[in-house]
């Protein structure tokens, strides 16, 4: 069976086998990219990189209309179970955690991770942990999501410990890599597929897409809403 992955727009996405579905970094209500509803989305699994708002997103409102299981660092994991959700899984950087689907582990990423809290505008920001990247196993593709993060050389590493077949990565520049920056952790990190992300939410972080080209690796560029159903071949 083939795997699909739906952009949701910033850094979320929706990834499927056709039998288990895990939302990253759900943002949708205040995305002003999302083409997508909370309401509209099925999903068993929620994996959250951070702590920021633009990726916990609605997490807590999807986990309770799912029933779902949000996998995440101790802090957010902590955080989620005080505001009502049920199923948690919380791990941390160098960690993994066993799945009905495969597996995902949590690895390093250089950025920060707080949340302002549940008021909108809230100037209290909660320690959220570190900030990680994602590597998703599932029906035996591993997809890395890097969440935010700088480029750094331990990319390398994590290529030679996961040999991740599709790289999700953030080119918006100003709070993560911008595109040229994007392109190197893609050299790295060596994947077959890469996906450019977290650019053209807002203003600050305006990309042009096309300016991330990797060499050698096949670029699927994704609109808000778009589907891509994986070509077995491509990541073969
Ligand atoms: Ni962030
Ligand atoms: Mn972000």
């Amino acid at each position: 069976m083939a795997i699909s992955l739906t952009f949701l727009g910033h850094s979320a996405f929706l990834i499927s086998d056709g039998k288990h579905t895990i939302a990253i970094d759900p943002f949708l209500t205040d995305n002003p990219v999302a083409t997508m509803k909370s309401e509209d989305v099925t999903c068993q699994y929620i994996g959250i990189t951070h702590g920021h708002f633009d990726h916990i997103g609605d997490s807590i409102e999807l986990a309770k209309a799912n029933d779902a299981c949000i996998i995440a660092t101790f802090e957010i994991a902590s955080f989620m179970e005080s505001q009502g959700v049920q199923k948690v899984e919380p791990a941390n950087t160098g960690g993994r955690i066993q799945t009905d689907f495969g597996w995902v582990a949590f690895t390093q990423a250089f950025h920060s991770s707080s949340y302002a809290g549940l008021s909108a505008g809230g100037t209290e920001g909660v320690y959220m942990g570190m900030p990680n990247g994602l590597m998703i196993n599932i029906d035996g593709t591993t997809i890395y999501h890097c969440g935010d993060t700088d480029v750094f050389g331990d990319m390398a590493l994590l290529r030679d410990i996961y040999q991740p077949e599709i790289a999700l990565v953030p080119i918006g520049g100003r709070f993560t890599m911008d595109p040229a920056l994007a392109m190197r952790a893609v050299d790295l990190i060596k994947p077959k597929c890469a996906v450019p992300i977290h650019y053209n939410t807002w203003p600050p972080i305006e990309q042009d897409a096309n300016d991330f080209a990797p060499n050698g690796v096949h670029t699927q560029r994704m609109k808000p809403g778009e589907v891509w159903d994986v070509d077995p071949a491509l990541i073969a």
